[in-house]
């Protein structure tokens, strides 16, 4: 960054009529300064070289929850909030949903393009022949109380897969890192499972890996005399896409906090565990629970208006409502809208669906919804299907992490790989007392 007194700013480098840079005049000293400006971003230290005097540590950008700052550069998703566009690796999330299988979209969003067929066998084979957990963990599963919430017994769990694969500390080997990432897509499902199974006291199920990805968690979900667990195909390829749906959502919160725990160099079981436990808040993946809790709540249609008018009062959130990103309808509540119909057919009409329409219909004429720009995002719909295919609403944002879980680690690969990347450690703008001493002798 040139500095330059008020008078004179530095003559910028054009390569095109539009000059690349930002003109920044600070009215403490009356400098000028010329930022650049790259991919539509200047970088926050060019202006903490702006400082007043030799003992001003310089301008700092204050940014509670990142609303304009871009922590990463990215290559593997894509959102327009404004036109509700969502793509991986380039390609629109309908085509993505409507085509490809979960472990291809995985596949996907680690390599950056398609498998080919070949690949995809290969990928396949590797990911059923890491279903299997350790029996250690199935005991550390059993130790939770009987109402511990899946979601807490997941995070946990996946926490100590790091103590059973030592060797992951050394993700800087491709090999190494590519195991994990293994290890992991394929024991999401089972450790889920097995956490429900402990919950209502089943056996646990063991992976079935003549199934597919999904049909194999469904079986190890409801499976119980059978010799053999048929999935229904509608109910599995319906999973299957919700799964795709939530294979990953660029910087968000949980994204955020694998890539902030995998800064520091931890292993990725670690830093998978940290995303869970971030994913597990209401106001992200646990958002598909808390809308069905809302559901349920309201009761009937003519209750309807009353709730709209409490959130509008600001005493509640409409949950399932709304979006960081989005200003407009979330792409992926569109699909799930749509995959909604197949799954009734299937199991019967969720009897909430009819409070969650009328929601939806009286929202989006709302001038409250319209002038916030509140549009239903993919936790809206999502929560009545699982409901509808026997899933306990526990269950829900457990759902969300195993769909999470290529997502996660595609980012943390990147973060890893990225030369620019450091470790995480905001600044902050400290209020607090200034120095002072007991009075204590
Ligand atoms: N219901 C009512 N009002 C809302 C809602 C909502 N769901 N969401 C935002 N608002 C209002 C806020 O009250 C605020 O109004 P004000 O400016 O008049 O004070 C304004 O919209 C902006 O809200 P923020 O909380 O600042 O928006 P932010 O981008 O930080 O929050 C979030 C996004 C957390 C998703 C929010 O919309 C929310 O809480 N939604 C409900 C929970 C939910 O569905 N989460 C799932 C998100 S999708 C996902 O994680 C997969």
């Amino acid at each position: 960054m040139a500095i330059e007194n008020a008078t004179r700013p530095v003559a910028l480098p054009r390569t095109t009529d539009r000059a690349d840079s930002l003109t920044v005049r600070d009215d403490r000293t009356g400098k000028t300064y010329i930022v650049p400006i790259e991919d539509g971003a200047i970088r926050a230290t060019e202006l903490n070289k702006i400082r007043t005097g030799a003992d001003d540590p310089g301008l700092l950008t204050y940014d509670p929850g990142f609303m304009a700052t871009a922590a990463v550069k990215s290559a593997i998703t894509y959102i327009d909030g404004d036109a509700g566009i969502l793509r991986y690796r380039g390609y629109p999330i309908d085509e993505v949903a409507e085509k490809l299988g979960f472990l291809e979209v995985a596949s996907l969003l680690l390599e950056g393009d398609l498998p080919t067929d070949e690949e995809l066998t290969v990928w396949k084979d590797e990911i059923v022949h890491h279903t299997f957990i350790h029996e250690n963990i199935k005991k550390f599963i059993d130790g939770f109380q009987h109402d511990a919430h899946p979601m807490g017994i997941l995070m946990s769990t996946v926490a100590a897969l790091s103590t059973f694969y030592p060797e992951a500390k050394k993700f800087t080997e491709k090999a190494t890192r590519r195991k994990q990432i293994v290890r992991l897509i394929a024991k999401m499902p089972t450790i889920a499972a097995f956490a429900y199974r402990h919950a209502v006291g089943l056996p646990y199920s063991y992976p079935d890996n003549d199934l597919s990805y999904t049909g194999n968690f469904l079986g190890m979900m409801w499976k119980t005399t059978e010799l053999k667990y048929q999935p229904d195909p509608i109910l599995e390829r319906a999973l299957e896409v919700l799964f795709i749906l939530h294979a990953d959502h660029e910087q968000n919160c949980s994204t955020s906090t694998v890539r902030v725990v995998g800064s520091s160099k931890a292993d990725p079981y670690s830093a998978v565990a940290a995303g869970v436990g971030a994913l597990y808040g209401p106001l992200h993946g646990g958002a598909n629970e808390q809308v069905l809790r809302m559901l349920a709540e309201i009761g009937s249609l003519d209750r309807v208006p009353e709730h709209i008018e409490r959130v509008k009062k600001g005493e509640l959130r409409l949950m399932g409502f709304g979006h960081r990103v989005y200003k407009s309808y979330d792409p992926r509540a569109k699909m799930i809208k749509k995959i909604a119909d197949q799954v009734f057919s299937v199991t019967g009409r969720n009897p909430l669906l009819d409070i969650a329409l009328e929601l939806e219909k009286i929202a989006l004429e709302d001038d409250y919804f319209l002038n916030h720009k509140l549009y239903p995002n993919v936790d809206f719909y999502s929560g009545l299907i699982y409901q509808a295919m026997g899933f306990p609403l526990e269950m829900f944002p457990v759902l969300f992490a195993i769909g999470r879980t290529p997502g996660w680690l595609a980012q943390w690969e990147e973060g890893l790989l990225d030369p620019d990347q450091k470790i995480a450690r905001p600044r902050q703008l400290y209020l607090g007392p200034g120095e002072r001493h007991l009075s204590k002798a």
